[in-house]
């Protein structure tokens, strides 16, 4: 509807000769170019994401422009602007940090382009600099990490002491995963963070901070990993350090993808709670909903479960990503 109302618009004002049509969206051959942000390729989870993304353009016929930040907001308002002025019909992105947005998608509402939020929020207060944000919810899934701890410790002879290593700084799922798991372990005092730090949701750094952090506290018998992937590097240096993951250090990760089910069958990975990356068909459903005038939910949250060992010895020969 809005590409179509613009079409007609723009027929009126050639009319009355005022001509000069050059705002509307970029291309009148009536088929959608959406912009797409990507945070980076940090993870398993991420790559997964990208997939989707674009699988789910090919099929829904959207042409896809596709730009990946490698974790750093600049580049990703840097994408923002370059499909702004590409004139694409819709803007979508995974925002690396929570704030710092109100700018860019104020140019974005200036320029008549709608923008829809994918995996990871905004802080921005004004709500109408975006259409919709479909994504997990990141509180509930730390929630449902530490609600298994919690569980789990009941059996513990001694302290918990937990390990926690943390997605990007400033990130919505690292404040939402970290904020979640802070609660649900209240219910326990035996249960204590004896360390906190950043690994940007990479296994590379979840190794190198594990060590630092595994060394400084070696009363460390839990870790709790933002995603799959800085717990399977963590594994390593655990294992480099003479112990069992999964037996003289609980883990749990939040995401599984492939690796992650893998080393929770293995048993060196306790529980995982799922964070869906197969965002790709929604997100086409919705921007294709938007440019054609419809209402659509502020917020459209995915569908997510957890796993424990059995579990994803079961589900593990039908995981797709
Ligand atoms: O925003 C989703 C998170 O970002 C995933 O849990 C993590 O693996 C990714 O890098």
């Amino acid at each position: 509807m809005r590409k179509v109302s613009a079409a007609i618009a723009c027929g009126l004002l050639v009319a009355a000769g005022l001509a000069g049509c050059g705002g509307d969206s970029g291309n009148d051959d009536g088929k959608i170019t959406m912009g797409f942000a990507q945070v980076g390729a940090e993870s398993g989870w991420r790559t997964a994401n990208t997939k989707d993304i674009q699988e789910a353009a090919k099929a829904a016929g959207i042409e896809l422009k596709f730009s990946d930040a490698q974790q750093k907001q600049e580049n990703q308002i840097k994408a923002i602007r370059s499909y702004i002025a590409q004139k694409v019909d819709i803007i979508a992105f995974s925002p690396v940090v929570e704030s710092g947005w109100d700018q860019v998608l104020k140019e974005a509402k200036d320029a008549e382009i709608p923008v829809i939020l994918t995996d990871r929020a905004v802080d921005s207060q004004d709500t109408s600099l975006y259409e919709t944000f479909i994504g997990s919810d990141f509180v509930l899934e730390g929630k449902k990490a530490g609600e298994w701890l919690v569980a789990d410790a009941k059996a513990a002879p001694g302290p918990v002491n937990v390990i926690q290593l943390e997605g990007n700084t400033g990130s919505a799922p690292a404040n939402d995963r970290k904020a979640g798991f802070a609660e649900a372990i209240k219910a326990d005092p035996k249960i204590k963070i004896v360390a906190s730090q950043d690994a940007e949701f990479t296994r590379a750094k979840g190794k190198e901070v594990m060590e630092a952090l595994f060394k400084a506290h070696p009363e460390a018998n839990v870790l709790y990993a933002h995603n799959d992937d800085m717990g399977l590097g963590a594994i390593e240096a655990i294992e480099a350090a003479g112990k069992k993951p999964g037996v003289d250090i609980k883990i749990i990760t939040v995401d599984a993808v492939k690796d992650g089910m893998t080393a929770l069958a293995d048993g060196k990975i306790n529980f995982i709670v799922e964070c869906s990356p197969l965002l790709g068909n929604q997100l086409m459903d919705l921007a294709k909903q938007v440019l054609d005038g419809k209402e659509v939910p502020k917020r459209v949250l995915t569908e997510e479960t957890t796993f424990t060992q059995e579990q994803a010895k079961a589900a593990l020969p039908d995981r797709k990503y």
